[in-house]
């Protein structure tokens, strides 16, 4: 649905038109630990959320990729009573979803990764998360901060999953310059494509 046919409904309707707001953090039906799994095991984020290269959503893994270890790890744990029901029922485990659009903007993680935009620049420091909390704003101005001017946030592919890359120790250059070369070497779209309304509002 368009900006346009959608606006009259938020008004008429009382919908309300905004993400969550920073600090968001919901219960989980299983207590997983990004600090744990992420963190501590240093597990890649791509292990479980296997489509964020190549897709607009990033997939939550199914219970099938727990039980590659579980299986074996903490397999009678009471923790992971709900993951072995799921299992055995064939029913998907119903975590919360924490960061959530509204449906009028489009948004593509693949777009993003590929670019070098990093899962740290919008989501935190998820590998110190004990439960996913939201830590930007995810709103129209903080998207086009980072739109008007990628080249302040852009990283070698290689280490968009990385919680700890820095420009000047990992290359020697400052991010303004890294940034620069990296924009063009990635054929990142022209400002004006980048602030279009059509480009998130389609
Ligand atoms: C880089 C992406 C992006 C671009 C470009 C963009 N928007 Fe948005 N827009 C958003 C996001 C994200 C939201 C949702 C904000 C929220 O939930 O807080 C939004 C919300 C809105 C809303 C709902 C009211 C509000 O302010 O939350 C309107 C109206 C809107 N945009 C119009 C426009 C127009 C007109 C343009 C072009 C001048 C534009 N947008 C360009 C991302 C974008
Ligand atoms: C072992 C599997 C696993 C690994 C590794 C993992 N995650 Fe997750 N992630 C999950 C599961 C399961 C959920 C859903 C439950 C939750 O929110 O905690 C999730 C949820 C999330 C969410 C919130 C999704 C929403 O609902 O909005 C984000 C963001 C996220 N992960 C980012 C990351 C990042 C970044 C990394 C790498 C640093 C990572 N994850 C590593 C399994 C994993
Ligand atoms: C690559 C292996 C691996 C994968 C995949 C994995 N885990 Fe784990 N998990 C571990 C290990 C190892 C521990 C124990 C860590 C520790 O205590 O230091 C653990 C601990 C846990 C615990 C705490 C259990 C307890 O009794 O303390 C929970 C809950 C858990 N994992 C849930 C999950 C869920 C849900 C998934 C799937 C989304 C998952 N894990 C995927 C390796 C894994
Ligand atoms: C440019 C900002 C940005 C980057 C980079 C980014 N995300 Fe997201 N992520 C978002 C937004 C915005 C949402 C909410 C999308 C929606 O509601 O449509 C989201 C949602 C998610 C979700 C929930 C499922 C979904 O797609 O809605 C997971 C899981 C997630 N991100 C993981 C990751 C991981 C892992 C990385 C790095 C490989 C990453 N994200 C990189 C902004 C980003
Ligand atoms: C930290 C930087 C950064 C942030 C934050 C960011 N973007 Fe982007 N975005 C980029 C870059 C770089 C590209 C260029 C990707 C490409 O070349 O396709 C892009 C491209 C896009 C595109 C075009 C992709 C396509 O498939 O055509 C959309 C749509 C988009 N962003 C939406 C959003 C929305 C919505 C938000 C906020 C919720 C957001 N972005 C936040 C850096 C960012």
């Amino acid at each position: 649905m368009g900006v346009l046919t959608y606006l009259p409904l938020v008004l008429t309707l009382g919908l309300s038109p905004t993400t969550r707001a920073v600090g968001y953090q919901p219960m989980q039906p299983i207590p997983f630990s990004h600090a744990v799994h992420a963190g501590k095991l240093g597990i890649d984020c791509r292990y479980c959320h296997t489509t964020v290269e190549t897709a607009a959503f990033a997939a939550i893994p199914p219970t099938q990729t727990c039980l590659n270890c579980h299986a074996a790890i903490r397999s009678e744990s009471p923790q992971l009573e709900l993951m072995r029901t799921s299992y055995r029922e064939g029913t998907p485990v119903s975590w919360v979803k924490v960061h959530d659009l509204p449906d009028f903007v489009y948004f593509n993680h693949s777009a993003h990764v590929n670019k070098g935009v990093a899962c740290q620049t919008c989501h935190g420091q998820i590998n110190e998360m004990e439960e996913v909390r939201q830590d930007q704003p995810l709103s129209m101005a903080w998207c086009l901060e980072c739109h008007r001017a990628p080249e302040d946030y852009l990283r070698p592919r290689e280490q968009v999953t990385s919680m700890s890359w820095d420009a000047l120790a990992s290359t020697g250059k400052n991010q303004a310059a890294l940034g620069t070369e990296l924009a063009a070497e990635y054929h990142v779209p022209s400002q004006q494509f980048m602030t279009s309304c059509t480009t998130c509002h389609r």
